[in-house]
């Protein structure tokens, strides 16, 4: 069982030049973290090697974000995301997450990796309502529809505006 850390208002600083990097296997248990990682997120290694990634999560952070992460990696496609992940001392930081399949020498995925970046502040901004929309969605639906609720009015939404969330997450960055 999880512990549950206690979210605070204080953010850590992402610098340009941090990557933070994860590993995980299929199922989103972690196999290795670097030192950027570990700095940024306060966990020593032993924390959260083969822990689920869900470890970092940030309560504000949709899940309906990660089950479209989930689905687009499952359809063999890389995902970008504006992400809010939660440090040991209840802590945030935000971040523009790639994450991609771990193959090995014969083309199998035997896992994932995501490639973290700081994500700045107007790209923040651009999520922060959509973000709120899809917490409320998923409270009223009740957390064992929260996921998919979320992720289909976020679908929705994009399929509206004719982009899908990648194009979405990345066009940020032209504006
Ligand atoms: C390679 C990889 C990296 C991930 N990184 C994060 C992360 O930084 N933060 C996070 O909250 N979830 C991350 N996840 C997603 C989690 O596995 C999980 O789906 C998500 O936190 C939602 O949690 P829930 O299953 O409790 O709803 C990652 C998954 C993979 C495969």
């Amino acid at each position: 069982m999880k512990q549950k850390i206690a979210p605070t208002s204080v953010e850590v600083p992402v610098g340009d030049d941090d990557v933070i990097v994860s590993k995980t296997d299929l199922s989103g248990r972690i196999t290795y973290v670097n030192r950027t990682f570990m700095r940024i997120s306060n966990f020593a290694e032993r924390e959260v090697l083969g822990k689920q990634h869900n470890v970092v999560r940030h309560p504000d952070m949709p899940r309906g974000v990660y089950r479209l992460m989930w689905d687009t990696l499952k359809a063999e496609r890389e995902f970008f995301g504006i992400v809010k992940n939660l440090t040991s001392d209840g802590h945030f930081y935000w971040v523009l997450a790639n994450v991609t399949a771990d193959r090995d020498d014969d083309g199998q995925s035997v896992g994932y990796f995501s490639v973290r970046r700081h994500a700045p502040a107007s790209t923040v901004r651009a999520v922060s309502d959509l973000y709120a929309q899809m917490m409320k969605i998923e409270r009223e639906a009740g957390p064992a529809e929260a996921p998919a609720a979320s992720a289909q009015f976020l679908r929705r939404l994009l399929e509206e505006q004719k982009t899908t969330y990648d194009r979405f997450v990345l066009g940020l960055y032209q504006q």
